[in-house]
């Protein structure tokens, strides 16, 4: 009687977003190094520019109002928000899917409010102080998420 090969069945494909979970996100995609630079580049450039803004917001500086200081922001928040979702894709980890991401995007959104209050929208002096120190708490949660990929990071982070 003729012997038939048995081929093993070809194992099912992961999709490299569980293949991270699985090892605690211990995998290096080619390319993510450079996305995820251009990313963290843009994070610390968005901290010191709303930082800086938020200081001359306190000494009621006139540069808050110069026309570079209001376009340049936007060019760096784009930026970090096209890296962030080109990071999502080669991850393939989303947001409402995956809970550290959904965290990063509410937070963002409470960020870019409280952002919008304190530098801008704040009646009184007191209530835009608060939203930015608020706004500053919220980011570095933000990056505490990152960090940890955790939605509750700061036990893990001490
Ligand atoms: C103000 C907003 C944001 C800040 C401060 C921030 C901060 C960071 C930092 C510091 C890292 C590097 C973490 C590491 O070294 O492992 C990172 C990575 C990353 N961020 Fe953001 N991020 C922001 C917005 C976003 C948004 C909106 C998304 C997606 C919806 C996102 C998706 C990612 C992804 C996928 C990574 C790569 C994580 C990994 O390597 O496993 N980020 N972020």
């Amino acid at each position: 009687m003729e012997e038939v090969e048995q081929r093993p069945e070809r194992l099912p494909r992961m999709p490299i977003g569980t293949v991270r979970a699985l090892t605690g996100n211990r995998v290096k995609l080619p390319g993510m190094g450079l996305l995820k630079a251009l990313h963290v580049g843009c994070v610390a450039l968005s901290f010191a520019g709303y930082l800086a803004r938020g200081i001359w917001m306190l000494r009621d500086s006139p540069r808050l109002r110069a026309r570079w200081v209001r376009v340049v922001p936007h060019v760096i928040d784009t930026l970090l928000l096209v890296s962030a979702i080109a990071l999502t894709i080669r991850l393939q980890q989303y947001p409402f899917v995956h809970d550290w991401l959904t965290a990063k995007v509410l937070a963002l959104i409470a960020y870019i409010v409280l952002g919008a209050i304190g530098l801008k929208y704040g009646r009184t002096r007191k209530i835009r102080i608060a939203a930015w120190v608020a706004a500053l708490l919220t980011f570095g949660y933000i990056v505490a998420v990152a960090l940890t990929r955790q939605v509750l990071p700061f036990p893990t982070l001490i």
